[in-house]
């Protein structure tokens, strides 16, 4: 029998980046706004585009293809899975610009460009995010018979909790809450889990739905999305500190400047890095623990989410 040929990262991550970008260029369009509103479509180019390691829908995209390899479903899931991997990151954009305005974090550069805010006013920022965040359920809800009704309203209702209060929302007010205060580990923990876990997690589950995952390898990508969610979040707090802003594109220091609880600031430097190979760990277990036998991308997006430099 001939041997499948060695899985290789860097082509599989260029294929799935192209493809990416190519959608989100597509997608991310408002003409009828051209003539009277321009800033508005240009503001949420301006927000998704040329920029961003594209964390999450490599996520979703490489889920996916781990549950179809195991014979779920590829060809209509695959249409639906592009679909999710550019809502998600839609919400993230959104995320990003609301995060980086003056009543929240205050950040002028972001992906090496000025802030959304910076460049085209508050009250436009505030609408490119609630513009980004509708646009990505349009994404998850075409017309016509591409993606079934069904997986489209589990995938908006899987987006809609990642995001909202009960997700990346709800942990972005713990955050605000708690400037200039101290948090307890566990609270740490839960903090991040929601405003950064919830939406990488929520990415790996949709992978999975499109993907027509089984019960074992829907919840061992849960627990794979737990682990590499909170991870992201901890080695956000450490690059904070030994990253300078040219490598990571938005400012570095932010957080001892604005007294936020971090992980570095409760746990120490060391502790921190240590804690983020930890979860690095548990991810590995939870992708073994699946019974999904192709998640070669699942391990390398694992490893990157921990060792990444920006
Ligand atoms: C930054 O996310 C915001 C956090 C959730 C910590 P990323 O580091 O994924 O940002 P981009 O998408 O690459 O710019
Ligand atoms: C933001 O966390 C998480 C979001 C939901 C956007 P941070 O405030 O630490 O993200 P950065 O460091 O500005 O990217
Ligand atoms: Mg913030
Ligand atoms: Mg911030
Ligand atoms: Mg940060």
């Amino acid at each position: 029998m001939a041997q499948a040929p060695a899985f290789s990262f860097a082509p599989w991550m260029a294929a799935a980046l192209a493809r990416v970008e190519h959608a989100l260029q597509d997608w991310v369009v408002a003409p009828q706004l051209a003539a009277l509103a321009p800033d508005l479509p240009r503001a949420m180019r301006y927000a998704v585009l040329d920029g961003g390691k594209r964390l999450r829908p490599l996520l979703v995209l490489a889920a996916h293809e781990a549950c179809a390899a195991q014979g779920g479903v590829s060809g209509p899931g695959a249409e639906a899975a592009l679909r999710a991997a550019c809502a998600v990151e839609l919400i993230h954009a959104y995320s990003l610009v609301h995060d980086d305005m003056p009543c929240m974090d205050n950040d002028v550069l972001r992906r090496g460009k000025p802030t959304v805010h910076v460049e085209f006013g508050q009250a436009t920022a505030l609408l490119a995010g609630d513009a980004l965040q509708a646009l990505a359920f349009e994404l998850l809800t075409p017309a016509g018979g591409g993606i079934d009704p069904v997986i489209q309203a589990r995938l908006c209702a899987q987006l809609a909790r990642s995001a909202g209060h009960g997700g990346m929302a709800g942990g972005q007010a713990i955050d605000l809450a708690h400037v200039g205060r101290s948090l307890k580990r566990a609270e740490l923990q839960r903090m991040h889990e929601l405003k950064t876990g919830a939406l990488l997690q929520g990415s790996v589950v949709m992978g999975a739905l499109c993907g027509a995952a089984d019960a074992q390898a829907a919840a061992g990508l849960t627990a794979y999305g737990a682990a590499i969610g909170l991870a992201f979040q901890v080695v956000d707090d450490v690059l904070d500190v030994t990253a300078d802003s040219a490598t990571l594109g938005k400012t570095a220091g932010k957080d001892a400047y604005a007294n936020k609880p971090t992980y570095v600031s409760t746990m120490g430097l060391k502790a921190s890095q240590r804690y983020a190979q930890t979860l690095l760990s548990q991810a590995e277990k939870a992708l073994r623990d699946s019974g999904l036998r192709e998640t070669h991308a699942l391990q390398a997006l694992a490893r990157m989410v921990v060792e990444r430099a920006h």
